[in-house]
C-alpha cells in the first residue's frame, strides 16, 4: 500500500482527497493537517466519512510527516503552497500541489497575476498535471502541479480542435459556470446561501480571472502559437460542478460527425474523457461526484463557429480526483484506481 498525506485536509479539496483515498484499493491515508483544527478528529468535522477514516488533524511538521507518507497532496491556497512544497521535496517526497503556485512555467507571468514567487527554481521541475495530455511526464515527476478547475474543462474541451487546426486560435471565447465550492470553504459574503440561491451572476469580467494565464499557456502549446482567450466565469448556485461553453471560429466547414470522430480518436485512450455523440450535451449532473469530463460538440453553421460544452465536477476532475489520477500515474498504478465512482444523479 502507498502511504499518502494531505496538507490542508480541512478544506474542500483536501477533504475530497480524503474521501477518494478512503476507498482507494492501493493507497492509505496516513496523516492529515490543518492549522486551525489540529487535534480534532476528521469525522468530527466531516460526518460523511464517519467509520471510513480514523485520523485526527495535526500541525504541519515536515520531518515527522515525512516518516509516515511517501506522497503528499498539498491542498492549501496559493502563496502558502510555495513555502510547504519545497520542504516536502527536500525530504525526498513526491508532491501533488493543488494550488496555482507551480502551474505556470513563466515566473514573470506568475508574478503578474499572483505575487512574488519564493521557489521559482521549481517551476521548471513541476509537471502540469493534466494526465490526458502529460501522462508520460507525470509518471516520472516528483512535483505535479494539479490544474485549476476552470482550466481543466477549457483545455480538455479545446485541445483537439487546436491541435487539428480546426479553429482559428484568435477569437476563442470561454463562458464558464462554477458551483460555489470552487471558492473554497473559507467564510465569505459572496458564498452565502442567500446571496446565491435563486441568483446567477458573472464575476471577474474583463479578462481578470487568474485562471486565464494557465488556460492560455496550455492552449498556446496546443495551437503552436501564443494565443489569448476571452474568459468569463459565473457563479452557479449549486455546491459543485463546472460547465464551460466555448466558442471558436471554424477554419473550414466540418460536420458534427467528423468533429465527433476527431475528438473520439484524440481521447480514445483516455478513460476519464467522454466525448458525447452529436446531438447530446453534457450536464454537471452527469459528472457530479465522478472524475469524468464530458464533452459535447456542435457546429453553428450560421456563424461558422464550433461550440464546445465541457462538464466536470470542480472538486473531482477539477481538483481531488485529478490529483488521485496523478498519484496513480506517479506510483505506477492504473490511472483509474480508486476513481470508479459514477456520478450522483439526479
Ligand atoms: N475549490 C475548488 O474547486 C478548487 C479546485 C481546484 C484547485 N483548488 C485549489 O486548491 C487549493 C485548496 O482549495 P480549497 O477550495 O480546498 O480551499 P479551502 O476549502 O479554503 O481549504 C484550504 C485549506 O488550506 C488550509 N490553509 C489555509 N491557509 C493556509 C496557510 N496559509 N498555510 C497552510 N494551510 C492553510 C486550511 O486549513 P487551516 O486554515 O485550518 O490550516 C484548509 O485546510 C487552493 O489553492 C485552490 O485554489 C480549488
Amino acid at each position: 500500500m502507498i502511504n499518502a498525506a494531505i496538507i490542508g485536509a480541512s478544506g474542500y479539496t483536501g477533504s475530497e482527497c480524503a474521501r477518494l483515498l478512503a476507498c482507494h484499493p492501493r493507497a492509505t491515508l496516513s496523516a492529515i493537517t490543518s492549522r486551525t483544527h489540529a487535534g480534532k478528529r476528521f469525522d468530527e468535522m466531516f460526518g460523511h466519512l464517519r467509520g471510513h477514516l480514523d485520523l485526527a488533524f495535526e500541525e504541519f511538521e515536515p520531518a515527522a510527516l515525512a516518516e509516515r507518507a511517501e506522497i503528499f497532496f498539498c491542498a492549501v491556497p496559493h502563496a502558502s503552497a510555495m513555502h510547504i512544497v519545497p520542504q516536502l521535496l527536500a525530504a525526498g517526497k513526491k508532491v501533488i500541489d493543488l494550488s496555482a503556485d507551480f502551474r505556470l512555467r513563466d515566473q514573470q507571468t506568475y508574478e503578474t497575476w499572483y505575487q512574488p514567487h519564493t521557489a521559482p527554481r521549481l517551476l521548471d521541475q513541476a509537471v502540469y498535471g493534466l494526465p490526458e495530455l502529460y501522462g508520460k511526464e507525470i509518471g516520472s515527476a516528483k512535483l505535479v502541479a494539479n490544474p485549476g478547475c476552470y482550466p481543466t474543462s477549457a483545455i480538455l474541451g479545446l485541445t483537439p480542435a487546436l491541435r487539428h487546426g480546426l479553429v482559428d486560435s484568435d477569437g476563442i471565447i470561454i463562458d464558464a459556470k462554477s458551483g460555489i465550492s470552487g471558492a473554497g470553504r473559507g467564510v465569505s459574503l459572496a458564498a452565502l446561501f442567500a446571496e446565491n440561491h435563486g441568483g446567477f451572476q458573472a464575476y471577474k469580467i474583463g479578462g481578470k480571472h487568474r485562471h486565464i494565464p494557465e488556460i492560455e499557456q496550455e492552449l498556446s502549446k496546443a495551437a503552436g502559437r501564443n494565443l489569448r482567450v476571452s474568459f468569463t466565469p459565473h457563479l452557479l448556485p449549486v455546491s459543485r460542478g463546472i460547465l464551460s461553453t466555448i466558442y471558436a471560429p471554424l477554419n473550414d466547414a466540418i460536420s458534427d460527425e467528423q468533429l465527433f470522430d476527431i475528438y473520439q480518436s484524440f481521447y480514445g485512450e483516455c478513460y476519464f474523457v467522454r466525448v458525447l455523440p452529436p446531438g447530446r450535451t453534457p450536464s454537471i449532473q452527469h459528472v457530479r461526484g465522478s472524475n469524468f469530463c464530458d464533452i459535447g460538440l456542435a457546429v453553428d453553421r450560421r456563424t461558422n463557429r464550433l461550440i464546445i460544452t465541457a462538464a466536470i465536477d470542480n472538486l473531482v476532475k477539477g481538483a481531488a480526483g485529478q490529483a488521485i489520477q496523478n498519484m496513480n500515474l506517479m506510483c505506477g498504478l492504473d490511472e483509474s484506481a480508486g476513481l470508479s465512482q459514477v456520478a450522483l444523479f439526479p
